[in-house]
């Protein structure tokens, strides 16, 4: 602790594909989807976050949304820094400060971006005034979210199903022993619901609606124990070109969703297989935890349990969970030291 700590403040960052979380002082300060507004004729960002969510969409020429971080990687450097820099500004309690703090800041990242997006993240905070910047892997944070203790030397399996990737790792020893990232997650089951109405309702659906269905009605088997209740969907008659109507169930979303999570099952068995046996054995015992936002497809456990014989447990407040983490890390630095990319 030195004398200008004071002047120091620290955040902890998840920086996900569709959602961005902040906290500080052990309390979420930011939480809104990755998401920016560009006028194309300036070049200015106009609206981050939930505002330019709601410009999805319904966009005229000259305004863009932009998803800076779409499929697990930085599609767009400058909005990227532009959305953490909004972010950062947003905050409640730095606002307020006369001096611009210098921060402390844990990010986490999505583990698929390359060494050179992960300097350009470093880069990017370090031009809000992150003095001291560290990285962590979205798995680890998400385990330690859950509450996993990493360092025991004892495997534990982790999925954390986001936006853009779907990562699987299994961790021992506060280190990834076994790992896989793939690009099926919750933006290929949105578009997956996109194309089901468009080829079995001849409708055509926009990206909210569909995640929309998704959230309400969604399912990754159509064996459930608590069906939801049919769905009215609006979007536009392919044939007509009128806006029309149909009613969809949960039934038809989990066909939609079949071969998605199909691959996802497979992502996962072959972790699993080349997991070393000493860790397969505690893998046995503790089960498989899920995080992020995607795990709360319905009945997506029972599946993934089913396919793997293995008991599987849903993370409490699973799109919180790598922030969680990563704040957790934040607060701990020197006992989570080996597990930051400095
Ligand atoms: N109840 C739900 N059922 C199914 N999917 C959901 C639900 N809630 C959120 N999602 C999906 O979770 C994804 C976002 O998860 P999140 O963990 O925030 O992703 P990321 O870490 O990539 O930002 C989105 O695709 C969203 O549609
Ligand atoms: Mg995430």
């Amino acid at each position: 602790m030195g004398f200008f700590d004071f002047l120091t403040e620290e955040i902890a960052i998840d920086l996900g594909t569709a959602n961005t979380l902040i906290i500080h002082n052990d309390k979420v300060v930011v939480d809104a989807p990755s998401i920016v507004a560009r006028d194309r004729i300036t070049g200015k960002i106009i609206a981050v976050g939930r505002e330019a969510a709601r410009m999805q969409g319904k966009t005229h020429e000259n305004i863009k949304t932009i998803r800076p971080l779409k499929d697990g990687v930085i599609a767009d450097f400058d909005a990227s820094e532009k959305m953490i820099n909004m972010f950062i500004k947003d905050i409640p309690a730095l606002k307020k400060r006369w001096l611009t703090p210098s921060l402390r800041m844990v990010v986490c990242i999505p583990s698929g971006i390359t060494e050179v997006e992960m300097r350009a993240v470093k880069e990017s905070c370090e031009r809000v005034n992150g003095k001291e910047v560290y990285l962590i892997h979205e798995p680890m944070a998400a385990a330690i979210g859950i509450g996993v203790d990493i360092m025991q030397p004892k495997g534990n399996m982790v999925i954390d199903i986001g936006g853009g990737t779907t990562e699987i790792a299994v961790i021992a020893l506060g280190g990834i022993v076994c790992d896989k990232s793939v690009k099926i997650a919750g933006d290929v089951f949105t578009n997956d619901i996109v194309y089901y109405m468009r080829t079995q309702h001849n409708l055509y659906v926009g990206e909210r609606t569909a995640e929309k269905i998704k959230i309400q009605i969604g399912a990754a088997t159509e064996d459930l124990e608590l069906p939801p209740e049919e769905m009215d969907v609006q979007g536009r008659d392919l044939l007509t070109g009128k806006p029309k109507q149909v009613q969809t169930s949960y039934r038809e979303i989990a066909k939609a969703l079949d071969k998605s999570i199909l691959r996802i099952e497979d992502a996962v068995m072959e972790t699993l297989s080349q997991t070393p046996p000493e860790l397969a054995a505690d893998i046995y015992n503790t089960g498989i935890y899920l995080a992020g936002g995607g795990s709360m497809l319905r009945g997506l456990d029972k599946r993934l349990s089913q396919k793997t014989d293995l008991p599987v447990y849903i993370a409490e407040d699973p799109l919180r969970a790598v922030v969680r983490g990563t704040g957790i890390c934040l607060k701990n630095l020197s006992k989570y030291k080996s597990v930051l990319i400095k």
